[in-house]
This record gives structure tokens, C-alpha cells and sequence, in this order.
């Protein structure tokens, strides 16, 4: 191997720079030269490539977003996008491509190497919902944004005896929010995963409420069926309905945001490293996740169109530690 092309591609994720940096750095450690690709799948398209040097991935590695660029890039799911992309790749003498990126990348990725090209994947999504990884890339730094949201906003809400409820992102994936709502102690939380009727809710507050407690937590994903604005249209103007006055925060890409935490540093770090090592040795087609704490690669024509199921267990904990 030659050149080795990287890119970051669909919604981006804190960690995402720890990544580009330990392809380039592995890859160059090698004796390869390392391209990277601006804005996604996109930048294939558009042939914005420049080479990447050791110090161009250097300061970047606490840094939140993407020094790359990213962008969702549907002209990249038809043959002729990818065609285009592979002629633009073929000029510039890039035998392979790591992606970094979450479902809709890794799909993207999946028919590069159905096509013949060589690509290894590496996981990296806030939502957490990649099959193939039990962990990717910004989703451990959206927990703790949300987290730090839920602690800040408990304080707020047990001076004026409110229940607060919380939206956080991802997508149709609860992961963020059931994790969050955990260490956040949450009353309620909402996923699409495990859907909860609004009527529930009201009443697991109002149960809260009678039990004394001064104040309530209510963690939605976005993606759960009633979602935010569903229990405020039920609740929000009837402080009756649920003993506590209810205000609502929607977090958005605030989750998305910031400086990544050290294990999304580390694991984009191994990843990105370990992405390098397959290819030399002669691996590709596959995405690269954690399994049990070890580093596995997976099929990326097993991964495309499939999501991580919710961890029933977890689901149960949370309901059963809300008393
Ligand atoms: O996939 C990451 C994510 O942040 C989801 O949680 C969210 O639904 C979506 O992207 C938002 O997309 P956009 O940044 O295009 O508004």
C-alpha cells in the first residue's frame, strides 16, 4: 500500500479528530502517504483531497467536531455518485479508504467494498445504534453532555418543586437517553426501544409527587413516539395532571458538541490505529468495533441496514431504581 485516503462522514462526533489523527499517524508510521478527504463522501465527489502530514493531525486530538468536515451526501447511495468517487480516488492513487462515520457512512462503505474497493470502517456515531460495536466514537461524550444537562437541571428544579423534561438526541436509538437518565437518576425515561404511553408518565409523576420527592426527571430520546412537545401538549398547562410544574429543555446538537471525554479519545485512538493495522494486513470490507471490551472487526456487509437492540436489562434497572 501506497496511499491511504481517510474521511469523517454523517453527523459528526466528538472523538472524530482522535480518529483522523491515529489513521494518519498509524498509516504514516508505515511508510504510507495519507490523504484526507474534506466533508464526507461529498469531498469524493467534489475531489477535495489534500495530503496529510503528522503535524497537520497535530492539537487536534481534544478537539471536538471534525478537522476533515462532514456531510451527508445522498448522491454517494447511487452507482453513479460512487463510480465518480472511485474515478476521482483511482486518479489520485488511493488504494484504500478508512471511514469514520455512523449507519448511513458504513452503508456508503459497505458498497465501496462491494464494488471492489478496499475500506475499513470505524464507528463513530453519538446515537450508538451500529451493529457490529457494543461502544462507537461520541457516544460516551453525549452521555455526559446530557448527564451534565440533567444534574444542572435537578438543582434548578427541586428549588421550585418542577419536573423537568429533557430531550436528548438520537435519532430512533434511546442509547443516549437511557444511559444519561441512569447516572442522572431519572424518574421516567422515554425510548423508542420501550415506548411509554403519555398517560404513564403523568402518572409516574404524580406518583413521585405524593411520595414527597421535590422534584422529577423525565428523559426522552427524540426519537420516542410522544416525544417532548407530545407530553407538554398532555400535560404542560394542567399542573393537576402531575403535582409539579412541568418545563421542558431540548438539548439538540448541544449533545453533539464539545470536547470529547478520554474514552471517546481512547477508543477513536485504538480504532483509528487498529483500521490501519487490518489494512496492512491485508483486511478490508469490514468495520472495526469493540465486542467485550476487545477490539473486533465486523462485516461491513453484515452491518449495513441493521441496528444495536436496546439492552433490555438496563431498560428494567432504570424502571425499577425510580421509586
Ligand atoms: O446521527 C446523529 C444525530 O445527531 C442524531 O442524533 C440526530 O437525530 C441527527 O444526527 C441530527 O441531524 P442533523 O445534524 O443533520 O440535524
Amino acid at each position: 500500500m501506497k496511499r491511504l485516503g481517510v474521511l469523517t462522514s454523517g453527523g459528526d462526533a466528538p472523538g472524530m479528530n482522535a480518529a483522523v489523527r491515529a489513521v494518519t499517524r498509524a498509516a504514516l508510521g508505515r511508510g504510507w502517504e495519507v490523504c484526507g478527504v474534506r466533508n464526507g463522501y461529498a469531498g469524493l465527489l467534489a475531489d477535495t483531497i489534500e495530503p496529510l502530514q503528522a503535524r497537520d493531525v497535530g492539537g487536534i486530538v481534544q478537539r471536538g467536531g471534525t478537522m476533515l468536515g462532514s456531510a451527508r451526501c445522498p448522491e454517494f447511495a447511487e452507482p453513479a455518485g460512487r463510480a465518480l468517487a472511485q474515478r476521482n480516488l483511482a486518479a489520485r492513487g488511493i488504494e484504500a479508504l478508512v471511514v469514520i462515520g455512523g449507519n448511513g457512512s458504513q452503508s456508503g462503505a459497505a458498497a465501496l467494498a462491494r464494488e471492489g474497493f478496499r475500506v475499513v470502517g470505524v464507528p463513530s456515531t453519538i446515537d450508538n445504534d451500529l451493529y457490529g460495536t457494543d461502544v462507537s466514537i461520541g457516544a460516551d461524550t453525549a452521555i455526559n453532555v446530557t448527564l451534565e444537562a440533567i444534574d444542572r437541571l435537578r438543582t434548578t428544579a427541586s428549588s421550585h418543586q418542577r419536573a423537568f423534561v429533557v430531550e436528548t438526541m438520537g435519532r430512533e436509538c434511546g442509547y443516549i437517553a437511557l444511559m444519561a437518565g441512569i447516572a442522572g437518576g431519572a424518574e421516567v425515561i422515554a425510548i423508542p426501544e420501550r415506548e411509554i404511553e403519555a398517560a404513564e408518565v403523568a402518572e409516574r409523576l404524580r406518583a413521585a409527587y405524593r411520595r414527597g420527592k421535590t422534584h422529577a426527571m423525565v428523559v426522552v430520546a427524540e426519537g420516542a413516539k410522544h416525544g417532548v412537545q407530545g407530553l407538554l401538549k398532555h400535560y404542560g398547562e394542567q399542573r393537576d395532571a402531575v403535582g409539579f410544574e412541568l418545563r421542558l429543555t431540548r438539548l439538540g446538537h448541544v449533545v453533539r458538541g464539545g470536547v470529547p471525554t478520554a474514552a471517546d479519545r481512547v477508543l477513536a485512538t485504538r480504532l483509528g490505529a487498529a483500521a490501519v493495522d487490518s489494512l496492512a494486513a491485508g483486511k478490508s470490507g469490514i468495520l472495526l468495533g469493540m465486542l467485550r471490551g476487545e477490539i473486533a472487526a465486523t462485516s461491513l456487509a453484515q452491518i449495513a441496514g441493521r441496528t444495536r437492540p436496546a439492552d433490555a436489562a438496563l431498560c428494567e434497572l432504570a424502571r425499577m431504581l425510580a421509586i
